[in-house]
């Protein structure tokens, strides 16, 4: 047994979608979840800007005693996970391997549909990890840079013409290849999960990147008898780089309930 609190970090809000999942597996568990949200969005910037980000996010958070870090960040898993591993003495998961192998264990026809950021879609990590578990593997993907802009303004609804408009332009060819599977490989695209499901249709899955992180943090932490005891309160500690004001409102609609917790706001460049 570990009590010690599991660290979460996104460039913004979209990590969330991994916080809820790590909340509905293990409410024991106690999260601190930082949010880069002064500097959001990485997927457009350079590896070495989302490189030195993603180290003074991971700086921040060990200043607190954690058991294991999250990079609740398809952006920062794609461009820094190897590094950070590297130069880090705790266990870091990340959301591409596990999603991956979820893709490869659900498709049929050995074609994968993968939406994500453009510093994901040009890294290739997806490609690299899916192909060394599926050599078939052939991999249709697409950069959506809108979604994340019109998932934190709200326009995630069945129905709204902005978001089933872009939806359309950006899914059709990897609907067109007769994908079974499709990646959401960026932690806002779940918020878009009713939109791109029914334009998807029902015979392709849709693969959540923060359900499956959440899910391989359980497993390991269960393998290496690193839970937390039964019964200990779990609960959340938010910290954010951008004004608080707002936090709470937005960050309810990512996790699926209302934010009671402190949020407090840090000076990243500090770290
Ligand atoms: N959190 C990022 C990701 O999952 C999306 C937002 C951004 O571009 O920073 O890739």
């Amino acid at each position: 047994m570990d009590p010690r609190p599991i660290g979460v970090f996104d460039s913004g809000l979209g990590g969330l979608t991994a916080v809820r999942e790590l909340a509905a597996r293990m409410p024991e568990e106690r999260i601190i979840y930082f949010g880069d949200t002064g500097r959001v969005p990485y997927g457009s910037r350079s590896r070495e800007t989302i490189i030195k980000y993603a180290r003074q996010d991971v700086a921040f958070l060990r200043s607190f005693d954690l058991k294991s870090l999250v990079i609740a960040c398809g952006t920062v898993s794609s461009a820094a996970i190897g590094l950070l591993r590297r130069e880090q003495d705790l266990p870091i998961f990340g959301v591409v391997e596990p999603t991956a192998h979820r893709a490869v264990a659900l498709t049929r026809n050995n074609r994968i549909g993968l939406i994500a950021t453009h510093a994901t879609i040009a890294s290739g990590a997806y490609e690299r990890v899916i192909r060394a578990r599926d050599p078939e593997a052939q991999i249709f993907a697409a950069a959506c840079p809108l979604f994340v802009p019109l998932v934190e303004n709200g326009r995630t609804r069945p129905g709204d013409v902005v978001i089933e408009t872009v939806v359309r332009d950006y899914l059709t060819p990897i609907r067109d290849a007769g994908v079974d599977v499709l990646v959401l490989g960026c932690t806002h695209y779940p918020l878009l999960r009713e939109v791109i499901g029914r334009f998807m249709g029902p015979q392709v899955a849709l693969v959540d990147s923060g359900a499956e992180v959440a899910h391989e943090v359980g497993r390991w932490l269960s393998e290496h008898d690193a839970l937390a005891a039964p019964g200990q309160v779990g609960g959340c500690r938010w910290y954010v780089s951008d004004s608080t004001a707002g936090f709470r409102d937005l960050a309810a609609v990512f996790l699926g309930r209302p934010v009671a917790e402190p949020v407090e706001q840090i000076d990243i460049e500090r770290y």
